[in-house]
């Protein structure tokens, strides 16, 4: 089945359509820059713009920067919170006459690596990690999502997680890799401790840099990049899109 996988991001929005039975993308994404405080009818436009890129007539998913609960979008951290509350579902739906299913962006990432990436297979608990603008988690346990787990918010040292350890805190405040590495393993130890994992999956734009900072993490856990690096969000989109 083709499905359009879409991945809202901080900096960007992506889409392409997607085999579900294979993972694969099928043709070259199309990227349009996220709108200036991500605003619900800005980025419904875009949205819709991508879709008829594609002339899009079929099922959409959508992968969303906020825990999503039956489309409703119930937090917003890096959006505009005029997104709350809001049916993210009906919304999209309306201005791409399509099917859409939203869920989180962290675990529309996870369930492709847990399908099809570096997580099949494997069991016990699996945690799926992005850092991007924020930080997304997803939580698997013998490969069964635990829906929306926003642990990029947990407070490591009396700070919320993400404004640290974030792929934009690197850059903010212009880390080197080194000293980004020491935030990531501190917030990476947090985690270990809350959850002993068997594997830590690593994903967003700054996993294609893996080699840069992975091999100064200390933590126990195997950390893995993601092995569809910053596309799994736009793969797991469309997964979640044909489980719906
Ligand atoms: C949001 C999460 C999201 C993550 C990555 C966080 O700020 O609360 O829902 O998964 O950013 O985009």
């Amino acid at each position: 089945m083709e499905i359009l996988g879409i991945d809202v991001g901080g900096s960007g929005i992506k889409g392409a359509p997607v085999n579900t039975e294979t993972g694969m993308i099928l043709v070259d994404r199309h990227r349009i820059k996220t709108p200036e405080g991500a605003e619900t009818g800005p980025v419904a436009e875009v949205i819709a713009e991508i879709a008829h890129h594609f002339n899009w007539t079929g099922s959409i998913g959508v992968g969303f920067p906020a825990p999503i609960k039956h489309g409703v979008v119930k937090m917003a951290a890096n959006i505009s919170p005029a997104w709350v509350g809001m049916n993210a579902n009906e919304l999209l739906g309306q201005v791409t006459g399509c099917p859409v299913t939203v869920v989180n962006d962290a675990d529309a990432a996870g369930l492709a690596e847990i399908t099809f990436g570096a997580g099949k297979g494997v069991r016990g608990v699996v945690i799926m990690v992005t850092l991007g603008t924020g930080i997304g988690t997803a939580i698997f346990c013998d490969g069964k999502l635990l829906p929306n787990a926003e642990f990029g918010h947990v407070e490591v040292d009396g700070r919320d997680a993400e404004t640290r350890a974030s792929d934009a805190a690197r850059q903010r405040e212009e880390l080197s890799w080194k000293k980004y590495a020491k935030r990531l393993n501190r917030y990476f130890k947090e985690m270990q401790k809350l959850f002993w994992p068997d594997l830590i999956i690593l994903g967003g734009g700054i996993s294609k840099y893996h080699e840069k900072y992975l091999p100064l993490l200390t933590v126990e856990t195997p950390i893995v990049p993601a092995q569809f690096l910053n596309e799994a969000g736009i793969v797991g989109a469309a997964l979640a899109a044909r489980q719906a």
